[in-house]
Formats: C-alpha cells, structure tokens, sequence
C-alpha cells in the first residue's frame, strides 16, 4: 500500500470541477486517493457535469460511502498525508468548525486536524457571514488551511479550465504534491 495518500471530500458547493481536477492531477502525481463525496456533492456533480456517480468514482482509488463511518480513512491510524476538500460548501465547514462529524467527510477532516495533518478547505460561498467567518477562525485556529479557490488574473487565464487548474495546483502545493504543470510567477 502507498503511504502517499490523500483523502479528497467533495461537498455540496458549486464548483465540483475542482475536486474532478484535483483527483486527476493526484493520479497524475502517484498519489492514492480516497474519496468521500456527499450526497449534495452528488447533486452537483449531476448539475454541473456529465459524469455518473461511477464515471467521478473511477477517477479515484478508492471510494467511501459518506455514510461508512467505519471505514479506514475514519482513524488516524489509517495514515495519509492529508486532506483536501474541494468545493467545501459552507455546511461541511461549520461541521468540520464544531467537530461535528455527522458523516464520514467531516470525520476523516477531524481525523487529519486531531493527527496534525494537512487539511485545505476550498471554501466556497459569497458573500459571508459571521458564521462563516467564525467557522473559518476556528477551522484555521486548529491548523486547518482554508483556501477559497480565489481566480489569480495576473496569469491570463483564457478558459474556465485554467482558473481551475491553477487553484488545485495551488491547494495541491500546500499538501506538498508535486505540480510540474503549474504556473508560477518568477519561475
Ligand atoms: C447547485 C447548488 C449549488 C450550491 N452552492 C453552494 C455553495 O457554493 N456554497 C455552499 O456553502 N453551499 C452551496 N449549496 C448548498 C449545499 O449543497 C447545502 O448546504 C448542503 O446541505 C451541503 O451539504 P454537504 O456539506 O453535506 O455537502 C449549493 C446547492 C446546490 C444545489
């Protein structure tokens, strides 16, 4: 078994595209991904995409049900090199927040931050409030990462597939994942 692996979580945000990119630029990199995706995330993909539940769980190594709290990713003892949720909608965030970990996506994200792992939060919502905005405290408080997928247009990106490749390479930098295809300004 690899020990370079990485549990994606897929909420209910918009935006799914970002973690389909960044379960296929993992592959790309030889890293193991575990996935858990919530059934609003489900409802997403099936909005903003053309692929079928089986199509998005193809695209990783191994998939968990949101409801298999028993599964390996839910222990620290399953270990990982972190976590990264990507589109992080703001109901993932407050459970994550709060340690309410009432699904197998905000256990595994508990289990990363109890293990002094990495853990990134592509929040995504606009505008915030105060909850939102407490939630993102507490989360950073406790050494999670919460990094809105936040478009660089000092890049010229040209396609919707450019501002999203660019946050992932970004969001995959921070798990230490190898993104030979980045853009970096000065390089
Ligand atoms: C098309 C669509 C887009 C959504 N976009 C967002 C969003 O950008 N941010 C957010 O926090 N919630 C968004 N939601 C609402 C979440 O899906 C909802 O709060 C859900 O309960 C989240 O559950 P989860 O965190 O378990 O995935 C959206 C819902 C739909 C149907």
């Amino acid at each position: 078994m690899s020990e370079r692996r990485l549990v994606v979580g897929i909420s209910g945000a918009t935006g799914i595209a970002y973690g389909i990119r960044a379960l296929e630029a993992a592959r790309k990199a030889g890293v193991e991904t575990h996935l858990v995706v919530t059934p609003a995330g489900q409802q997403t993909r099936a909005y903003e995409t053309d692929l079928s539940a089986r199509d998005l769980a193809e695209m990783a190594d191994v998939v968990h049900r949101p409801a298999d709290i028993g599964a390996a990713i839910a222990s620290g003892s399953f270990r990982t090199i972190g976590m990264l949720v990507a589109p992080c909608s703001i109901r993932t965030l407050s459970a994550i927040a709060y340690a309410n970990n009432d699904n197998l996506l905000t256990r595994a994200a508990d289990v990363t931050l109890k293990e002094r792992r990495r853990l990134v939060l592509m929040v995504r919502e606009t505008p915030l409030t105060l909850a939102h905005l407490r939630a993102m405290t507490a989360v950073t408080e406790m050494g999670g990462i919460v990094m809105p997928p936040v478009p660089a247009f000092y890049l010229r990106p040209a396609t919707v597939d450019d501002v999203v490749d660019h946050s992932v390479g970004r969001a995959l930098d921070l798990l230490g994942i190898e993104q030979p295809d980045l853009p970096r300004w000065g390089e």
